[in-house]
């Protein structure tokens, strides 16, 4: 029997899509390498977005087309994270490793999920590494993870399976699970507080501890809420320290907080997204003295690792509790003596919420191999040197008032008109930061620190040089001085901008 022409989704012609992939990558390495002529961030034409209204593609379409319509309506309208004036909210700017690895990854196409494989010895490669970055005993677990949300999320479900509810990921939530209490400074990751709500412990159960004036968690005060809360009838399970936090880069005492977790006899995770991997500094490591103790810590490569987004962790330091929160046999995973799923093998689906999981360690693998931890670690460093440069720079300016304690690689400041009231100030400077964001020129990102509305700069960004923050600091009086001039002006007119509004509201 004549079968009739079996269909694939390989190119007939390989040689078409080598010669694209070849385009591909000189397109690639000029986007980067040309960076610095382009916008930190522009916004997406209306037009452009209008493409994408485009009806369900039943046809097939050339190649070449496809390409062409992302280098026109994709490519040019990224977030901004890769630039080198890209100072928002905490997000790194990727290697070229990363995004060659990342090709290479989705070529070999790997389900992470375990077995004999060589995604899954690449990941556990990477983890030993940051086990010992962190400075956790190899006895440890560990599992790649999207990002920090979840991370966090993996290291609270350990702990609600040590100190929750007998058996509660077999028999679910009980009056127990009802009265746990995590505790956390005012200053936390609302991630903390999504986790909190998923495990069913709730939202309301996150103690908020109030923070001492460099912003780090009171211990003092923990200690006391901890106390007052169990002779209450609740159920302390787990403290959570932040080793840099999102707003101001405070980092907690953790080696108290090792402390006080250990007396208490509960959980201790630390959050450090953006700091654990700071450790990889002989010089900024002391800062983080005391995450070594930690039972869970969960930390971002795509923050300051600079790898290409997603690729977070998280390290448990007994494997065995790790592995009892998520291990969840079934017939169709059976392990076997030998083959792909032999039983001596890791299976990270057993350490995780996700079965089906991209190799992204191989990012991680290449980048720290091509780069260096060191290397890696100086640009940490030179990053925190830059934030004190930017602070040395803005306090030479009248207008501008640093806001906050500018600790680690963050600083916060705004700009302050004269003669503003505190609400008006706050809408200038939330004026202030869209005209600096749309002039392409920079982009910090929004913060309000005790009530004021602040330009907050983050760098974590191997691109940044000190000339950027001169740029930066240019483009805020300049944009600064121009705002001033036009609500005058539209005073006198009585026509206001936007963000005049609710001052001539108020008048
Ligand atoms: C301190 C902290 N924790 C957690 C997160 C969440 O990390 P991710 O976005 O990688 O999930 C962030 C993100 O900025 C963060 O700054």
């Amino acid at each position: 029997m004549q079968l009739p022409i079996e269909k694939t989704l390989d190119p007939a012609d390989w040689s078409d899509h080598r010669k694209l992939g070849h385009k591909m990558i000189d397109d690639v390495v000029d986007y980067l390498s040309g960076l610095r002529d382009r916008p930190a961030w522009q916004p997406i034409p209306r037009e452009t977005k209008k493409t994408f209204e485009a009806a369900l593609p039943i046809q097939s379409e050339k190649a070449d087309q496809v390409y062409q319509e992302f280098k026109e309506n994709v490519f040019p309208y990224p977030v901004g994270n890769i630039h080198p004036r890209y100072f928002g909210w905490v997000q790194g700017n990727g290697t070229i490793m990363g995004a060659y690895a990342d090709l290479l990854a989705a070529t070999m196409n790997p389900n992470s999920w375990g077995g004999n494989q060589s995604a899954v010895y690449v990941e556990k490669q990477v983890i030993e590494w940051m086990k010992e970055v962190v400075g956790f005993p190899k006895c440890a677990s560990g599992v790649m993870v999207s990002g920090a949300s979840v991370a966090n999320l993996i290291g609270l479900s350990c702990a609600r399976t040590k100190y929750g509810s007998r058996d509660v990921n077999e028999n679910g939530l009980d009056q127990k699970s009802f009265r746990l209490r995590i505790y956390c400074s005012r200053e936390t990751h609302n991630s903390v507080h999504r986790a909190a709500a998923l495990l069913g412990i709730g939202k309301s159960n996150v103690v908020s501890v109030p923070t001492t004036p460099d912003r780090r968690i009171d211990t003092a005060e923990l200690q006391t809420l901890i106390r007052r809360d169990r002779f209450e009838g609740m159920v302390p399970m787990c403290i959570v320290g932040t080793a840099g936090t999102v707003g101001t880069g405070a980092i907690d005492d953790l080696d108290e907080l090792a402390r006080i977790a250990k007396t208490e006899d509960v959980w201790f995770h630390v959050d450090g997204a953006i700091g654990a991997a700071a450790r990889a500094s002989e010089k900024l490591a002391p800062l983080f003295a005391g995450i070594e103790k930690a039972d869970s810590v969960a930390f971002d490569f795509h923050k300051w690792m600079f790898i290409p987004y997603e690729a977070g962790c998280v390290l448990v330091r007994d494997q065995e509790i790790h592995h009892k929160t998520f291990s969840n046999p079934a017939s169709y995973l059976s392990l076997m003596v030998g083959g792909v799923t032999s039983h001596d093998e890791t299976f990270f689906n057993d350490y995780g919420i996700e079965l089906s999981r991209s190799m992204k360690a191989l990012k991680v693998w290449m980048t720290l191999k091509e780069q260096g931890v060191r290397k890696i670690a100086e640009i940490m460093e030179q990053n925190v040197e830059q934030i004190q440069y930017l602070r040395r720079l803005l306090e030479k300016h009248e207008p501008i008032e640093i806001v906050g304690t500018g600790l680690l690689n963050i600083l916060c400041f705004r700009y302050v008109a004269e003669g503003l009231s505190s609400e008006e100030l706050n809408e200038f400077n939330k004026a202030l930061l869209i005209a600096i964001q749309e002039s392409g020129v920079a982009v910090p990102s929004p913060s309000i620190i005790d009530g004021k509305f602040a330009l907050r700069v983050c760098i974590t960004n191997h691109r940044t040089k000190c000339e950027d923050l001169d740029i930066l600091v240019t483009e805020v009086l300049g944009q600064g001085k121009l705002l001033l001039t036009r609500r005058c002006e539209a005073d006198k007119l009585r026509h206001c901008q936007p963000w005049s509004l609710k001052v001539q509201a108020s008048k």
